[in-house]
């Protein structure tokens, strides 16, 4: 980001001789920024989340009937929409992934015992009774306050079923279809936020070339038509298409290539992004659990790569697009580990402790970096899968780290960014070296202005001193989220080994100054 002034100076440790022990004392990070300088918009959708038919997802994680003994509404799990209420999830995509090119979504509308049952042969050849469907994900995007983000079946299925499942999510004149809603329960139309118009069409999707992809992709677009009268204009739909999920840029060209010379006939609004942190490569083999700093490194110095990956991506873009009207939407990003001993491998169950955390720390900082074309992302996944917010087992629920970065994330939502100039510095343990530190700024809704400060050393404090321009700072709030070490996780036993909590923060003629735990993220409001 252009905006974004990093200085990697090695910072000066200070050793102190205390009695006859040598103590190393904290780091300091100066940090610069200057109010009236202000970037782009921190889209409210860069936190956005992906909630895919795969292992216990959906079923179990956010669906669990009617009738279960787990408190719910109409089927929903009412614990597991009360936190996700917290975090203002701007937009959820469903139903996948790979799944959703192999999605018929007929069979999951109507009565639900008159379902069929069908077999998820994306996710571990499961069946799937097909309970949880279209109106079942708009009661939950209702319930939790969010904004639907559909994928839609371009490998299996055709245009005309896209084009009839949009009907029927949307349609307001009394259609067949929305005839066939309302005696769903459901006479007014739904809001589709965006529509993703497939899938890793390259792989999963249909493993298909770039160009014959743009040619399907331009016919489901022409056709797949949001009905709604409320969004015509502001509230429109977006469409994105697929896009790459390796650095090289060939389908990116190919996508971006036909949409400079699209016609009224077909738009794409989004051109997708999927990028897992893999340190190993595949098959994912790095521990979610009981590891140590070899591996908390590498994870890090992989996922950092994000930046490198969006930059390629919209060199391409801005070749076509200078204006930046296209969005690079990463709509599947996260650290993808082992699957947990004992657990289905198909099911993608892992832990999530601090350096996850961090990860998402670190990413969302990259998104916010690349604001003027990063507009939406969703990480991967919501619930129970690869690195979620939340974690279920039968009635009980417990909250990862990861949804506690989500949370401390929200003032962020909608922010006007402000750059921030600092010294990184640098972390090194087993020959992986990692800045120290990563940080942001940004101009709240409210006004407030907001620092967030990672403090990537897994094994130092820093002190961090900021110096304010363009404001007079008054008074100052922080949060900071670290655990004893770096596979600190919540459990069901002990849900709050790492949950933010306040921390100090001094403000004196102009500077703000705290000391950031090792291996944390801390976010700091401040008020003029
Ligand atoms: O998130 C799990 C899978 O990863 C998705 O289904 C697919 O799109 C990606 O490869």
């Amino acid at each position: 980001m252009k905006l974004f002034g990093v200085r990697f100076a090695v910072g000066i440790s200070l050793f102190l001789l205390a009695s006859s022990a040598v103590v190393l004392t904290a780091e300091t990070a100066h940090l610069s920024i200057d109010v009236s300088k202000t970037g782009a918009k921190i889209d409210r959708n860069i936190f956005g989340q992906f909630a895919e038919n795969l292992g216990h997802g959906l079923y179990e994680g956010i669906w669990v009937g009617p009738d279960s003994p787990i408190p719910n509404t109409r089927g929903i799990r009412n614990d597991v929409v009360s936190a996700l209420r917290d975090l203002k999830v701007p937009n959820v995509r469903w139903p996948g992934g790979c799944f959703a090119d192999q999605y018929h979504w007929r069979k999951g509308i109507g009565p639900r015992d008159k379902r069929p049952a069908t077999v998820n042969s994306a996710w571990g050849d499961v069946i799937d009774t097909n309970a949880f469907g279209t109106d079942e994900f708009m009661d939950f995007i209702q319930q939790i306050g969010s904004t639907p983000y559909v994928s839609i079946n371009l490998g299996s299925g055709t245009p005309q079923e896209a084009s009839e499942w949009l009907e029927y999510m949307t349609a307001a004149a009394p259609t067949a279809l929305a005839k066939e809603r309302a005696a769903n329960g459901h006479p007014e139309p739904y809001k589709v936020g965006f529509l993703g118009i497939g899938n890793e069409s390259w792989d999963c999707g249909g493993a298909m070339t770039a160009d014959y992809y743009v040619s399907q992709m331009k016919v489901y677009s022409r056709f797949v038509l949001n009905m709604n009268p409320a969004q015509r204009g502001k509230e429109q739909m977006l469409k994105i298409a697929v896009g790459p999920g390796t650095p090289d840029t060939e389908w990116t060209e190919a996508v971006m290539k036909a949409w400079k010379k699209h016609t009224w006939a077909w738009d794409i609004d989004g051109v997708s992004l999927h990028w897992y942190t893999v340190p190993n490569g595949w098959p994912p083999s790095t521990p979610s659990e009981k590891f140590g700093l070899d591996e908390y490194a590498k994870s890090l110095k992989s996922t950092l790569f994000m930046d490198e990956f969006l930059r390629k991506q919209e060199a391409v873009m801005d070749k076509y697009d200078p204006e930046k009207k296209v969005t690079l939407s990463v709509d599947e990003w996260g650290a993808w580990h082992a699957p947990l001993s004992g657990s289905n491998p198909a099911f993608l169950v892992q832990q999530n402790s601090i350096r996850d955390a961090i990860l998402a720390s670190l990413n969302l900082n990259i998104f916010a970096r690349h604001g003027d074309r990063v507009r939406m992302a969703n990480i991967a996944q919501m619930i129970n899968v690869l690195q979620a917010m939340i974690l279920t087992d039968k009635e009980k629920m417990v909250l990862t780290p990861t949804y506690f970065v989500f949370k401390m994330y929200v003032p962020f939502q909608d922010a006007t960014f402000i750059p921030v100039t600092f010294d990184a510095g640098s972390y090194t343990h087993g020959g992986v070296t990692l800045p120290r530190v990563d940080a942001i700024a940004a101009k709240g809704a409210d006004g407030k202005v907001l620092i967030e400060i990672t403090n990537i050393d897994a094994e130092n404090p820093v002190t961090i001193d900021v110096d304010l321009t363009g404001i007079k700072a008054n008074s100052a709030k922080a949060e900071t989220l670290t655990a004893p070490t770096v596979d600190g996780i919540n459990t069901f036993e002990s849900p709050h080994t790492v949950v933010p909590r306040e921390t100090a923060v001094k403000i004196h003629e102009g500077k703000v100054s705290l000391t950031a735990e090792p291996r944390s993220v801390t976010v700091v409001s401040i008020e003029q």
